[in-house]
């Protein structure tokens, strides 16, 4: 299957992801992880993306679209991947499209994680995670298991950057300016499926499954 996670900042796509992941044995691209894991080794790529992500805007269509092309070379990538947090701009998605149409292959389905903007404050806020497994917590809604607010592996827990009230703003207006008309651009291609996001963990992935089983 080849999928496409779209929502605003904490609807739950780094929830989902792994889940459904494992449960269809495909590869997982998440552009905001990858651009994080280059500003920490302050790659070239990472010091171009790092002032964009901070402020909470978009970095720019030729430098995911590049990570994106690159990644999805991989092998564990040919039987299929989820897309999450990528397109989220119609040039981004147009990119894709011509990608994807060179192999001969194109989405199957996008997840539209729909969600009141009203409830992402506090989901953004409390949310911790473990870096090297991307295991994310919250200290509200998904409490760490292992008292002290550690990984269930005993390591630390880490807060992004980005993930304050202040910054979640920003992010919000980038999500409804420029990434909301790519919805409307795979709804003309008749893939997409809405998922009700402000639902519990386990809910939207019943819904996932159901969507995904059809
Ligand atoms: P990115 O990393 O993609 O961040 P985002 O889109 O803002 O999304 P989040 O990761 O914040 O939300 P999520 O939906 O994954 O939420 P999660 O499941 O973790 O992008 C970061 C930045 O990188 C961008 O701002 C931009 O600068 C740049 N970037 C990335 N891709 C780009 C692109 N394609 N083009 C240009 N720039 C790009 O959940 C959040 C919290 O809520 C957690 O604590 C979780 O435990 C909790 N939670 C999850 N689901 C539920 C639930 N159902 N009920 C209660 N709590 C829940
Ligand atoms: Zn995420």
């Amino acid at each position: 299957k080849r999928l496409i996670l779209i929502g605003p900042p904490g609807s739950g796509k780094g929830t989902q992801s792994p889940i459904i992941k494992d449960e269809y044995c495909l590869c997982h691209l998440a552009t905001g992880d990858m651009l994080r894991a280059a500003v920490t080794a302050k790659t070239p790529l990472g010091i171009k993306a790092k002032e964009a992500m901070d402020k909470g805007e978009l970095v720019s269509d030729d430098l995911v679209v590049g990570i994106i092309d690159e990644a999805m070379k991989k092998p564990s990538c040919q039987k299929g991947f989820i897309l999450d947090g990528f397109p989220r701009t119609k040039v981004q998605a147009e990119k894709l499209d011509e990608m994807l149409q060179k192999q001969g292959t194109k989405i199957d389905k996008v997840l539209n994680f729909a969600i009141d903007d009203a409830i992402l404050e506090e989901r953004i806020t409390g949310r911790w995670i473990h870096p090297s497994s991307g295991r994310t917590y919250n200290t509200k809604f998904a409490p760490p298991k292992v008292p002290g607010a550690d990984d269930v592996s005993g390591e630390p827990l880490i807060q992004r950057k980005d993930d304050t009230a202040e910054v979640l703003k920003s992010r919000l207006e980038a999500f409804h300016r420029q990434t909301e008309p790519v919805i409307d651009y795979y709804s003309k291609k008749g893939v997409v499926a809405d998922l009700h996001a402000e639902k519990p963990p386990e809910e939207v992935t019943t819904e996932v499954q159901k969507v995904l089983s059809s």
